[in-house]
């Protein structure tokens, strides 16, 4: 033991870096809000959604990119945890699926109460960081799980989802994805069909954030240009250095500035240098490349953690993100810009989406709340504020029910005990898109029914095949015997 002791001193020297040591004390009061990490899915792999089995236990848990002492020792201050089914559940049981992996994020934060805090909204996670905890939000990636209902969307919501991923690698019935832009999926939405243009709005109208990774070119321009709301590509990279589909091209890019969007870097090697092998050093020029065509303000990370088989050399779990910070500043990023692209960027685009939800509501019933200054008035896209001013004059009882919003709500509340929304938001409105959604999925179904009905045993979803994360195409549960899971 005396060695190790002995030893210490002399590595602290050797590995001295000035860059590392700045990129620590940055982190310190910023830490880093990863837009995707993939642990639910492989808590579901591997334990069956058992937290309770001991080798489940996330501060001992090994073989994967993240657990407890990993994401303290990487400075993470957020996560969006993904709450992913696989494509070929969809039309089958992705929605009781997808409830399932909200419910283990849910009992992982109740878990670990003292690493995790559940949280709904931006100043949620500033409240988290304030704790020194880990701000725990949902974001599901994939359509397919909302079912094309418009009421389990806004369901989603009630259970925590701030951010719906338009499709995985399956088109929807109204969304594209990006292996039409390689030719193995068939274009069928031509960006987004008129439901698919609906679910963009109801997305905006209930302050969920939109995001853009996985869809086709044609998707994402659609719905940049639909949306009222800065959007998110939560795990994409930069098309113009590795040409995969999956990573978005400049001209995309060029918009991504244009609406004060948000592209958080995704590490997988394929999608950082098209190979098999990629280094620290290539997904920094993916940061650069963002940052030059569409500014500082639009680059974020978005690591893909536990969701790929294979992540660069210098960045193999989530305790590595100071290296990667070490190296922007190395690259002369500037402290504010390093401090965007950790924190401040997603939080921008957040609030950007939680200020436009009474602008784009229905007339609700105006909760009794007290009129309160609005602190983050400052900091709106001027762009956004225009839509805002012009649809609300200041005597709109819309502009009380902004008040309400759970950011208005004192600091001294804990996050996690503000309602997240209140029930005026749904409004009169509710049942009516529901039944369209209701029509749409049957129309659709009676089409693939008359059209498109595989031969018995062909995989209706060839499209999965190309899927390169770790998810396995396995057969959906739907009909297989009632099992006991996540107990
Ligand atoms: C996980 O393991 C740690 C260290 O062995 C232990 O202190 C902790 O109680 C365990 N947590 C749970 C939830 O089992
Ligand atoms: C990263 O990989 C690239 C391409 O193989 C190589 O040129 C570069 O030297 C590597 N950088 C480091 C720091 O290993
Ligand atoms: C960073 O700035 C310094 C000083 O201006 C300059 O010498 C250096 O070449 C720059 N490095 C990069 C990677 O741009």
């Amino acid at each position: 033991m005396w060695t190790r002791w002995w030893l210490w001193p002399l590595v602290a020297v050797c590995t001295a870096d000035f860059f590392r040591d700045e990129a620590e004390r940055i982190m310190r009061d910023s830490p880093v809000i990863d837009g995707h990490n993939d642990l639910p899915w492989q808590l579901l792999r591997m334990f069956n959604n058992r937290l309770q089995d001991a080798r489940a236990n996330l501060t001992t848990l090994a073989d994967t990119h993240t657990n407890i002492p990993k994401l303290r020792a990487g400075f993470v201050g957020g996560q969006f945890w993904s709450v992913y089914t696989p494509c070929d559940t969809q039309n089958q049981d992705a929605v009781r699926r997808t409830l399932e992996q909200i419910d283990v994020v849910h009992r992982m934060c109740q878990m670990y109460p003292e690493t995790f805090l559940y949280v709904t909204s931006s100043a949620g996670i500033r409240q988290a960081f304030q704790e020194g905890k880990v701000a725990s939000l949902i974001g599901v990636e994939g359509g397919h799980s909302i079912d094309s209902s418009l009421g389990v969307l806004r369901a989603l919501y009630q259970l925590g989802m701030r951010y719906l991923t338009l499709t995985h690698n399956c088109n929807t019935p109204w969304a594209d994805n990006w292996l039409v832009d390689t030719g193995d999926s068939k274009p069928q939405s031509q960006g987004l069909s008129p439901f698919g243009q609906r679910v963009v709005k109801e997305l905006n109208r209930l302050g969920v954030l939109i995001d853009l990774a996985h869809v086709s070119v044609a998707t994402m321009k659609a719905t940049l240009q639909l949306s009222r709301a800065p959007v998110i590509f939560s795990h994409s990279s930069a098309y113009s250095v590795c040409a995969s589909r999956r990573n978005v091209p400049d001209d995309v890019l060029r918009l991504v500035k244009q609406t004060d969007s948000l592209v958080m870097v995704n590490f997988y090697n394929n999608y950082i240098s098209c190979t098999n092998k990629a280094n620290l050093s290539q997904v920094a020029d993916h940061l650069d490349h963002i940052k030059e065509v569409a500014g500082a303000r639009a680059v974020g990370f978005g690591g893909d953690f536990d969701g790929v088989p294979r992540v660069p050399e210098g960045l193999e779990d989530v305790s590595k993100y100071p290296d990667l910070i070490a190296e922007l500043l190395r690259r002369n990023w500037t402290e504010a810009e390093v401090k965007g692209a950790l924190a401040n960027n997603l939080l921008r685009v957040f609030e950007a989406v939680e200020q436009l939800v009474p602008s784009v509501s229905r007339l609700g019933t105006c909760m009794a709340c007290r009129p309160q200054v609005f602190s983050h008035e400052k900091s709106f896209n001027p762009s956004l504020k225009i839509i805002l001013t012009t649809l609300n004059p200041h005597q709109c009882p819309e502009r009380q029910h902004l008040n309400c919003h759970p950011r208005n709500v004192p600091a001294s509340q804990s996050p996690s005990r503000v309602p997240v929304t209140d029930l005026s938001r749904g409004g009169w409105e509710g049942a009516r898109p529901t039944l369209e959604g209701w029509e749409f999925r049957q129309e659709v179904t009676r089409r693939q029914e008359a059209e498109l009905e595989p031969p018995r045993g062909a995989d209706p979803h060839p499209g999965v095949q190309a899927d390169p994360k770790l998810h396995p195409s396995g057969p959906s549960l739907s009909g297989k015997p009632l099992e006991l899971r996540g107990l």
